[in-house]
């Protein structure tokens, strides 16, 4: 396995998802309103790791659709089993994508992205209902400790974002 990865600040990625589930819980808790709770979700991420890009995609009808995001503009609508967002949404799994020129079908929504992890959520139905999509400028960015940290996060503060 990969050595962990020390952030700027002497902090293991572990830290810091511990540190960062219980203030994104605090913070989308206490409001209910969906788009709200996903921008300060996308910023709490960016600020806490200084990733490329964080954001979400909403799933409706046949499409997911760009939700509140950190970072350069994206693109708007993705397909079901489309690129890794499509993927992920139509497995129901997390997709950890080292190299985004070794997945096939990846969409390219900015040339500086390199690598990139997607988490899906799930509605009370138990299907998927969005998805968080991160995007790193360097490749290998995200591992097994990323999905770990992530799915916590989500697993925990989901309800607040459908
Ligand atoms: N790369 C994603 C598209 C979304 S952007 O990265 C923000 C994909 O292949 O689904």
């Amino acid at each position: 396995m990969a050595e962990t990865l020390i952030l700027p600040d002497n902090r293991t990625k572990k830290a810091v998802y511990d540190a960062i589930l219980p203030q994104i819980d605090a913070l989308v808790s206490t409001e209910d309103d969906r788009v709200a709770n996903m921008a300060n979700f996308a910023a709490a991420l960016k600020e806490a790791f200084g990733f490329f890009w964080v954001g979400f995609y909403v799933v409706k009808g046949d499409e997911l659709i760009l939700g509140p995001f950190q970072g350069p503009i994206a693109c708007t609508r993705i397909r079901k089993g489309k690129g890794v967002c499509g993927t992920s949404w139509a497995d129901g799994k997390t997709v950890v994508v080292p190299d985004v020129d070794a997945f096939p079908g990846h969409i390219a929504c900015s040339s500086a992205s390199r690598s990139e992890i997607v988490v899906p959520g799930f509605g009370q139905d138990g299907k998927v209902a969005f998805i968080l999509d991160i995007d790193s400028e360097e490749l290998g960015t995200f591992d097994e400790e990323d999905k770990e940290g992530l799915e916590a996060i989500i697993r925990a503060t989901g309800k607040y974002l459908v």
